[in-house]
């Protein structure tokens, strides 16, 4: 998978994927990131990429011309069929764990960062294919957003993470948050390890975990419990 990510400050995402999972993904060749300056495609001479609102108002506005021709430079270099091009925003469609798996599937992504008051409109009509954002809040800066799309996406990639099943337990990956773990030591300031987890059966271990996650995503979010993604059974 290749990531582009189109942005004001690529300083700011120069090391989030220097570690853990990503950095292991991009060692292992199974995910190129690649941070691209805005600026880098203005003309005039100070690199200026925003304007004053038509119409007035507050604040800055993303001028349509760089980000325009920064993804057209890019489409030269790189083959690529079914790009899709994502806008971070807080006016997207919320990104979920469900939205990392669909983005995970393509073979390349373009993240586009907005920043000041937002992008000229014609950014949205005419190029990018997807809106995405991370919450309902606003940050200063896109980077933010695509730093924490990239890794939940690049952690779906096959083979990134040390085991093949550990995104099968991952809070969320099949609707219910995930169930307690514990380590060593078996008793800490008198506080014990649920025994169920000692007693070497896996199978009673399995049904303890999954009951323990069906009471917690109940007490936790029942928002989650709600929107059918329980059995019957559950
Ligand atoms: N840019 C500013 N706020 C954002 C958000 N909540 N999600 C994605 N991009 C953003």
């Amino acid at each position: 998978m290749r990531i582009d990510i189109l942005c004001l400050f690529p300083e700011m995402l120069a090391s989030p994927f220097d570690y853990s999972i990503v950095k292991r993904a991009r060692e292992r060749g199974l995910v190129e990131v690649v941070v691209h300056n805005i600026r880098d495609y203005s003309h005039d001479k100070h690199h200026i990429v925003d304007d004053y609102p038509y119409g007035g108002g507050p604040g800055m506005v993303l001028k349509p011309e760089p980000i325009f021709e920064a993804t057209e430079s890019i489409k030269e270099r790189v083959d690529y069929s079914d790009l899709p091009i994502i806008l971070l925003t807080p006016q997207g469609r919320l990104f979920t764990q469900q939205v990392a798996r669909e983005l995970a599937l393509h073979q390349n992504i373009m993240l586009i960062c907005g920043h000041y008051e937002g992008v000229d409109e014609r950014v949205r009509e005419h190029l990018v294919s997807d809106e995405v954002s991370i919450g309902d809040y606003v940050l200063s800066a896109g980077e933010l957003a695509a730093m924490v799309v990239v890794d939940a996406v690049v952690r779906l990639i096959p083979g990134a993470l040390g085991s093949p099943l550990s995104f099968h337990s991952d809070s969320h990956s099949n609707g219910l948050l995930e169930y307690p773990q514990y380590t060593r030591p078996k008793v800490y300031r008198g506080w014990t390890v649920p025994s169920v987890l000692l007693s070497g059966n896996h199978g009673e271990i399995a049904r303890w975990r999954w009951q323990q996650a069906i009471l917690r995503t109940l007490k936790r979010r029942p928002d989650l419990a709600k929107q059918g993604n329980l059995s019957a059974e559950e």
